[in-house]
């Protein structure tokens, strides 16, 4: 099959023939119709993630069909359209009995984030080496080979061209905003940075009834977007402007919740700033593998709470069937998120146009 690879960081991926195995127990081959391209995966390609090793097929937000079920698969179907959700569990130590699986440390969840499966292995290879697909995903390629954890059926009358914007922007942003800080209804709420995951933080606060969301970003077409999708205020800001002070001129005393959607120590730094005594922010953006993030800590007194997320703390099987409800029901609007689609050949014009900044979500169809 024919598959975007990262060989070095900072260079361009090579789409090119790669082997992949047939599915094993509990494994689904998934042939891919479409995936988006996150700025996690240019943070990959950089080389400044935690995830990053090479050869690596990026791509972490895929949607296509089940083309082959491995022996003991019993949630999906060949020919099920399906979405490969972020970090699997494992659904057998502690946390995953209890239910609260999105704190599931177990090594096969490690694995599973460093493209590995439970036996430690990878089941592609290129040119004959090892090759792994990024957080167990590698979904920039006419096929997935997933763990059945990680994948999640879905409703025929979603296009998979949009669905799989829930494999990663839209569930991280929605839930960071309903598992993570559970916004609540009348709600202020600030958005620092409108992108593929900041816009899903916009429509996630409407979602949830907050009565002020303001959209903070460095580009008008951000902020145009970020209306549409349910945004009361536009603070357009140049980097390295004071963005709480913006944010108290029009909420005085602070946002109930801000949110870092950038990847910038600085910002998670305002994004605390921005709240009032009580709120909370979160930081939903990936700060360089090893940077601080510089916090007052007379801030703290006010009981506000500063928290983190991985995939918005997303329990694929809950979440991925809520997100297709919210879109069936006109709540959640994906559409809008798609910014221009591209063959697998153009895959780079994907990141060039992230580093350009300018759209929102680039889609890929193998
Ligand atoms: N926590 C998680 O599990 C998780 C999941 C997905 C993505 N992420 C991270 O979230 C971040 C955003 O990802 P994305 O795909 O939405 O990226 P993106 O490039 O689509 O969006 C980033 C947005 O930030 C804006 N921005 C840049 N500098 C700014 C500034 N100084 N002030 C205000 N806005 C500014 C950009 O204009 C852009 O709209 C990345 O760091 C990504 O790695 C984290
Ligand atoms: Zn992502
Ligand atoms: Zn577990």
């Amino acid at each position: 099959m024919l598959a975007a690879v990262l060989h070095e960081f900072d260079q361009p991926l090579r789409v090119q023939e790669v082997e992949v195995q047939e599915p094993g127990p509990g494994e689904v081959l998934i042939r891919i119709a479409a995936s988006g391209v996150c700025r996690s995966d240019l943070h990959v390609m950089e080389g400044r993630s935690v995830v990053a090793r090479v050869p690596m097929v990026l791509g972490h937000e895929g949607a296509g069909r089940v083309e082959q079920v491995g022996p003991g698969v019993t949630s999906l179907a060949v020919g099920q359209p399906a979405v490969i959700a972020l970090y699997g569990p494992c659904g057998a130590c502690g946390d995953c009995r209890s239910g609260a699986i999105e704190r599931c440390m177990s090594e096969t969840r490690r694995n599973n984030m460093y493209g590995l499966m439970p036996d430690g292995e990878t089941r592609l290879r290129v040119d004959g080496q090892t090759l792994y697909p990024m957080v167990g995903s590698g979904s920039l390629a006419e096929y997935a080979l997933v763990r059945e954890a990680q994948a999640v059926a879905i409703p025929e009358e979603v296009p998979l061209e949009f669905a799989c914007l829930t494999g990663c922007g839209v569930t991280t942003g929605v839930g960071a905003v309903l598992n993570v800080a559970q916004v609540h209804p009348g709600a202020s709420v600030a958005v620092i940075g409108c992108g593929g995951v900041g816009l899903n933080v916009v429509q996630g606060a409407r979602i949830a009834g907050a009565s002020r969301i303001l959209a903070v970003d460095t580009e008008t077409s951000k902020l145009d977007l970020a209306s549409d999708l349910g945004a009361t205020d536009l603070l357009q800001v140049a980097a390295g402007d004071s963005i709480a002070e913006a944010v108290g001129e029009r909420v005085p005393g602070g946002v109930d919740y801000a949110f870092e959607v950038v990847g910038n120590p600085a910002l998670v730094v305002e994004a605390f700033r921005a709240t009032r005594p009580g709120g909370a922010a979160v930081m939903v953006g990936s700060p360089p593998t090893g940077e601080d993030i510089p916090v007052d800590g007379r801030l703290l007194f006010s009981d506000r709470r500063l928290l983190g997320t991985t995939g918005g703390g997303n329990v694929p099987a809950r979440d991925i069937p809520r997100l297709m409800d919210f879109y069936l029901q006109g709540s959640l609007n994906l559409e809008k998120l798609v910014s221009q689609t591209l063959s697998l050949e153009q895959v780079n014009d994907a990141f060039e146009a992230l580093r350009e900044g300018k759209l929102a979500r680039s889609i890929v169809k193998p």
